[in-house]
């Protein structure tokens, strides 16, 4: 760390064993189905190259975050944690960073290869279909849209699925709140096109800053420095006048009509609550030019049923953390997410009657993630946050329903698949939340039964002594 681009990333992460290198199979769903598959048994990042009907090098990687030791990689944080101490040793280090602004440079790997006007052609790059009912190919999964505000030079970034729709078309699916659609309007207001550039492979640290929600004004770029803990280098754009990163390795720039005026049939694609859902007419980048390195690398994230580790650490959770604390609630052993954040889990050692209720009340208060967090659930800290099993087992042992599940009315999105037709017509985004208190009750939490798991020193003794046996006869390591 850090790593200045994607390669770099990559080369780390095979010296370490975690990268698998596949070639020839299809855009056309095999690539996606092959992540899918590997995904689903914890396999390595996939690389893959000399893709069906492309020329060799111009490659797709995918599954480059899905366990906790690639997150650790990217984020420059221990590797061989357990992952909730890597979210906690990200938190503290995260905590200290400030915001530092890019470093304007002459030149980059991102102009090896320039592809202006008729030259430039989207589909030179082998996008996939990563669905069986994806409605085209989607070539922006774990893209950064760039774009500047007209008025006061503030450069957004923020990640919308980019699908191909014709060799110099591309649309872009960016819901009414993001601040790239915000920044957008104020140039259709005036009659004009918004520019904007589309990053197709940045480097993960990078990347990971795009999808984060900072306050208007604050640039993404700022606070990509600050996880990288130095400037990241962009090129001034001669075209779009936007600060393209140089190290990337596809950029796509060009300009956004008003939506009124052009817009394409975006969708259906398999969405991240494991879906398909939205379809709609959106907004589309008229292309102008195209910019690649040599042997281009395309960053591909795409969504997988939410039972599927796509992410090893939910960093975004590190916010409900920061939340509960600055809001003063004591002893909270850590937080984690499950189910691509829809299930929110607190672990804390209880200090008094409604201590956990008032965490979960706290936490659900917080507008935070893509809004479909219909699940709290508290534990104590005996319980691991980041161990669903331990959480399971807690809410089947610790809770008594009549009497420690609150359910409040709140919002959702409208990717949530159990909004009635008629109230996502309506624009009734609304949806019950649910508040579980699994911890042991307060008033005879010192009598209630113990678990019948060996204490952690005897654990570790028996283990010591017997670990060579076990591990020789293929016991999973404890
Ligand atoms: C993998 C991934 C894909 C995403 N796709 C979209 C998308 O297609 N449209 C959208 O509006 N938001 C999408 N988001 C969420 C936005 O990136 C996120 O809300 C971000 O904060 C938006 O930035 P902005 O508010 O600065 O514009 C996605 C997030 C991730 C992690």
């Amino acid at each position: 760390m850090p790593f200045r681009d994607l390669r770099g990333f990559l080369h780390a992460a095979a010296e370490l064993g975690e990268v698998k290198t596949i070639e020839a199979a299809d855009w056309d769903l095999e690539i996606g189905c092959i992540t899918e598959l590997s995904a689903e048994k914890h396999g390595p990042i996939l690389l893959f190259d000399a893709i069906a009907g492309y020329p060799r090098g111009f490659r797709i990687v995918t599954n480059f975050l899905a366990s906790p030791r690639r997150f650790a990689l990217a984020m420059g944080v221990p590797l061989d944690l357990p992952p909730l101490e890597i979210l906690r040793a990200w938190k503290e280090k995260s905590a200290r960073s400030k915001l530092i602004p890019p470093r304007v440079v002459a030149n980059g790997e991102i102009t090896e290869n320039v592809e202006a006007g008729e030259a430039a052609d989207l589909e030179r790059f082998p996008a996939p279909r990563w669905h069986q009912r994806d409605g085209g190919r989607y070539i922006g999964t774990a893209d950064m849209v760039i774009n500047k505000d007209p008025d006061t030079g503030w450069v957004n970034v923020g990640t919308y699925r980019a699908c191909i729709q014709g060799p110099r078309r591309l649309s872009l699916w960016m819901n009414p709140d993001r601040d790239g659609r915000y920044i957008a309007r104020k140039y259709w207001s005036q009659g004009r096109a918004c520019p904007v550039a589309v990053v197709l492979g940045a480097d993960p640290t990078s990347w990971m800053a795009s999808p984060v929600k900072l306050s208007r004004g604050v640039s993404e770029l700022d606070y990509m420095g600050a996880l990288h803990g130095e400037p990241v280098e962009v090129i001034e754009s001669d075209l779009t006048g936007l600060p393209i990163p140089a190290h990337a390795e596809i950029v796509v720039e060009g300009e956004i009509p008003p939506v009124e005026e052009e817009s394409a049939l975006e969708g259906p694609f398999g969405e991240w609550p494991g879906y398909y859902t939205h379809i709609g007419q959106e907004c589309v980048v008229r292309v102008q030019r195209i910019m690649y390195r040599n042997d281009p690398i395309l960053l591909g994230n795409p969504p997988l049923l939410p039972i599927t580790q796509r992410y090893g650490v939910p960093i975004h959770v590190v916010r409900v953390w920061e939340h509960l604390e600055n809001a003063g609630i004591a002893n909270i052993r850590g937080v984690w997410t499950h189910i691509n954040n829809l299930l929110v889990v607190i672990s804390l050692k209880q200090a008094f009657a409604g201590h956990a209720t008032h965490a979960l009340i706290t936490a659900a208060g917080l507008h935070y993630g893509p809004g479909m967090d219909t699940y709290y659930v508290a534990v104590d800290d005996d319980i691991d946050p980041s161990n669903l099993d331990e959480v399971l087992w807690a809410m089947c042992t610790r809770v008594d329903p009549a009497t420690q599940v609150q359910i409040l009315s709140s919002y959702t999105t409208g990717l949530d698949p159990r909004l009635s037709p008629e109230r996502k017509k309506a624009g009734d985004l609304t949806m019950g939340r649910m508040l579980i208190d699994a911890c042991r009750p307060w008033t005879w939490r010192n009598d209630f039964a113990l678990p019948n798991r060996f204490d952690d020193e005897t654990r570790a003794r028996v283990w010591k002594k017997w670990a060579a046996t076990l591990q020789a006869e293929g016991t999973p390591v404890a």
